[in-house]
């Protein structure tokens, strides 16, 4: 079964195509950095207006890649949410369009669910239960994972701000540009984590939650005290530091989890996961403690990216599922495992 992707929660515009759930014949996504990092974070209107210019190009594009034409799709996956409203609707529609037109099944896929399946798509060897951070600019979740039957539990979540929102605003507030991961990764290479001693929040609550606003605070604080004192700011030194921190409660709280729910596997997922320090530390904790890690090699399967939506939507159409043309977007925050999380739809 040749299953169409189409991913439009954010800022980027991806499509792909996945045969079987497990072949990815095409991945193309199309990134709207430029457009947003003048603003040093994604403007929701602006993102819309780009999703329309750029998901024609973008699907015509993974068809072309695949090697494939729209006759040969046999269904359509595409992002429900969670997400920002009018980019979902811009690939909702698309994906409606297609379905109505060549008369194929459709179904709504949940984008944390799909940076879950991004290991799937990679890993055969992935066997649950196991417990998964989802890391990313909108969530920071620690899930379980019972079955291949996609049986979630939420075991934890954030309070306020997600991780890689706090990587945002931490680099914008230093200007170092958007979308802010990326930069810090690279910056605190070159920097002493240790430097300065910023706060690991919630670390010794007994809750699997994070916070992360107030270490944003603490970065600001520090910076502003700094500055006032007359002193020059160590811009490596307080991005190696900050992302220590983040790091050290997002490592700390996985095994946590791991150990709670009696697992013997970990998996990251989502655009933090992306991290070098994050992998590098949680690789050496779980060696440490005798737990299997996964997450997705290619820094394009930890983004968004079309694919895991593809990959997910196969097995969920395999079921006979089809959301059918009343589907709409599903914007808020509904994680995977909250609501025991399964896409409605009439067989
Ligand atoms: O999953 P994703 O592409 O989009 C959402 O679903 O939010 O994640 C984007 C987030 C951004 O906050 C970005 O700064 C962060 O992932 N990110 C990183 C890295 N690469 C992307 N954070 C830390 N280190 C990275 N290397
Ligand atoms: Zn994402």
């Amino acid at each position: 079964m040749i299953v169409l992707g189409i991913e439009t929660s954010c800022d980027e515009t991806a499509a792909a195509v996945v045969e079987d759930g497990k072949l990815v014949l095409s991945n193309v996504v199309a990134s709207q950095v430029d457009v947003h990092s003048i603003y040093g974070g994604v403007v929701p209107e602006l993102a819309s207006r780009k999703h329309i210019q750029n998901i024609v190009p973008v699907m015509t594009q993974a068809l072309n890649d695949a090697g494939i034409n729209l006759d040969d799709v046999d269904g359509i996956a595409v992002t429900q949410g969670p997400g920002l409203v009018g980019s979902l609707l811009i690939g909702i529609s698309v994906a409606k369009a297609i379905a109505y037109t060549r008369d194929i099944p459709i179904v709504g896929v949940n984008h944390l669910e799909g940076h879950i399946y991004a290991n799937y798509l990679e890993y055969d060897e992935l066997d649950p239960p196991f417990v998964i951070l989802v890391v990313s600019g909108g969530h920071t979740d620690l899930v379980y994972v019972g079955s291949r039957d996609r049986h979630y539990e939420k075991l934890g979540q954030t309070l306020d701000d997600a991780a890689g929102e706090a990587f945002d605003k931490v680099a914008k507030l230093l200007e170092l540009g958007y979308p802010g991961g990326p930069v810090i990764d690279r910056m605190a290479k070159d920097g002493n984590p240790e430097a300065v001693d910023f706060p690991r929040p919630v670390l010794h609550d007994h809750s699997l939650n994070f916070s992360f606003s107030g270490l944003k605070t603490a970065v600001l604080n520090y910076v502003t005290k700094e500055l006032e004192q007359g002193n020059s700011i160590n811009k490596a030194d307080v991005v190696a530091s900050f992302q220590a921190a983040v790091v050290d409660v997002l490592v700390e709280k996985t095994i946590r989890a791991a150990e709670m729910k009696s697992v013997n596997t970990v998996a990251l997922g989502g655009g933090v996961a992306a991290n070098s320090m994050l992998r590098e530390q949680l690789a050496e904790r779980c060696k440490k403690e005798g737990y299997k890690l996964f997450y997705p090699s290619k820094i394009i399967m930890c983004t968004d990216n079309a694919a895991m939506i593809a990959g997910i939507g196969y097995f969920i159409l395999k079921d006979g599922e089809n959301s059918e043309l009343s589907l709409s977007t599903d914007a808020f925050k509904r994680s995977v495992g909250e609501h025991g999380y399964k896409v409605k739809g009439s067989k």
